[in-house]
C-alpha cells in the first residue's frame, strides 16, 4: 500500500498589538490610502518586546496538534521554516521541541524567506513516505518586523508577524499530491537582509532591501507558472482546485496571479489586509484561517504557492 502524507491540523497564532496604516502615517512618510490601494494591506501584528519566533511558533503548534488530537509526544519531527531565528544557533525548532516538551525525534530550520513553509512542508512529505517520520510539526514562524528599518517607507508598510503550523501525518489516503521546490541565487540581491553577525558585531545591513518592482513582477511570474507545473504534474486542470492559498504580500501580485490562472477570486484564501507579509508564517496562517472560518472542507484540494528572497519559489498540491 502506498503511503502518503495528509495534513490532520491546523493552527496559528498572532501577537496581539496590531499597527494600523493610520498609525504608521504618524511616523514615516506614508499614508493609508497609498498602502491600501498599492499592496491592499491595512493593519499587521506586531511581536511584544518579550515574544521570540520560538514563542509564536509554540502557540501556533500547540494549536495544531490539539486540533489533529494527537499529544505532543506523538510528533517525531519538528521543521521550522523562519527568516528570523530566536538565535543563530541552536534552530528555532530545536528551541520550540523543548518549550513542547518533545525530547525525541529530528528538528531543524529551514531558510527559504517567503517560500519556507511550502519548502517545509515537502522535505516533511518526503520523510514520512521515506518511513523517517510518522507525525511532523511544520511550522512558518516570523517576528519580520526585527528585520525593517522604520525609516524606510519602501519597505516597512509592508511586513507583520504570525506563525502558521500544521501537523503532517502519515496515511493511506492521498494527502500531499504533490510538491515542486525551486531556487535561483542569481536574483539574491533582489530582495535581502545583507548584514551578518562577525567579531561579536552587526556588520553590514541588518534591514530588509529590495527592488519592489522588480520582486512584483517575479512573483506574478513564478506563482503562475509554478501553479501549472503542479496541475500539469497532477493532470488536473484549474478547475478542479478548490482553494488557492499563494504568499500573502500584495494583493495585486494575488489577484494577478488568479488572472493568469484564470481563478475567481473567490477562490483564493487572502489574508494579507489583516496580516501583512509575514513571510514564512503567511501561506500556513491563511490555511488555518480557511479552514477555521468553514471555508476549506475535508476532501478539497488546496494549492499552496509561495516565491521569496534567494529566490526560491515552489508549490505544495494536496487534498485537505
Ligand atoms: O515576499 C516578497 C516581499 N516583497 C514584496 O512582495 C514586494 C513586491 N512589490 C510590491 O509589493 C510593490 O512593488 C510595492 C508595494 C513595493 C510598490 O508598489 P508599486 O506599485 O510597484 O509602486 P511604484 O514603484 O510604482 O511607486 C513607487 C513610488 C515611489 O515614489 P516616486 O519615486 O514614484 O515618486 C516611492 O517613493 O511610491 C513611493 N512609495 C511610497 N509612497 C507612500 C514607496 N513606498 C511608499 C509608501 N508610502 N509606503
Amino acid at each position: 500500500m502506498t503511503t502518503f502524507s495528509k495534513i490532520i491540523g491546523v493552527g496559528s497564532y498572532l501577537p496581539e498589538t496590531t499597527l494600523s496604516n493610520a498609525e504608521l502615517e504618524k511616523s514615516v512618510d506614508t499614508s493609508d490610502e497609498w498602502i491600501r490601494t498599492r499592496t491592499g494591506i491595512e493593519s499587521r501584528h506586531i511581536h511584544a518586546p518579550h515574544e521570540t519566533t520560538s514563542d509564536l511558533a509554540f502557540h501556533a503548534a500547540q494549536k495544531a496538534i490539539q486540533h489533529a488530537q494527537l499529544a505532543n509526544t506523538d510528533i517525531d519531527l519538528i521543521i521550522v521554516a523562519t527568516t528570523t531565528p530566536d538565535m543563530v544557533f541552536p534552530s528555532t525548532a530545536c528551541l520550540l521541541q523543548q518549550k513542547l516538551g518533545i525530547h525525541h525525534g529530528a528538528a531543524f530550520d529551514i531558510q527559504a524567506v517567503c517560500t519556507g513553509f511550502v519548502y517545509a512542508l515537502s522535505v516533511a512529505d518526503l520523510f514520512i513516505k521515506s518511513g523517517q517520520a510518522t507525525n511532523a510539526l511544520v511550522v512558518g514562524a516570523e517576528t519580520f518586523t526585527n528585520l525593517l528599518n522604520w525609516q524606510d517607507r519602501n519597505t516597512c508598510v509592508l511586513f507583520g508577524d504570525g506563525a502558521g503550523a500544521v501537523v503532517l501525518s502519515k496515511s493511506n489516503d492521498p494527502g500531499i499530491l504533490s510538491t515542486h521546490l525551486h531556487a535561483d541565487g542569481k536574483y539574491a540581491d533582489m530582495l535581502c537582509v545583507p548584514g551578518h553577525v562577525m567579531n561579536g558585531e552587526t556588520s553590514g545591513n541588518p534591514t530588509v532591501t529590495m527592488d519592489g518592482g522588480a520582486v512584483f513582477k517575479f512573483a506574478v511570474k513564478v506563482l503562475s507558472q509554478v501553479s501549472l507545473e503542479a496541475l500539469t504534474h497532477n493532470a488536473m486542470t484549474i478547475d478542479q482546485v478548490d482553494w488557492l492559498i499563494p504568499h500573502q504580500a500584495n494583493i495585486r501580485i494575488i489577484e494577478a496571479t488568479a488572472d493568469k490562472l484564470k481563478l475567481p477570486m473567490s477562490k483564493v484564501i487572502v489574508t494579507v489586509q489583516k496580516h501583512g507579509n509575514t513571510s514564512a508564517a503567511s501561506i500556513p496562517l491563511a490555511l488555518d484561517e480557511g479552514v477555521r472560518t468553514g471555508r476549506i472542507k475535508p476532501g478539497q484540494t488546496c494549492l499552496l504557492v509561495g516565491v521569496g528572497g534567494g529566490f526560491t519559489w515552489g508549490s505544495a498540491l494536496l487534498k485537505f
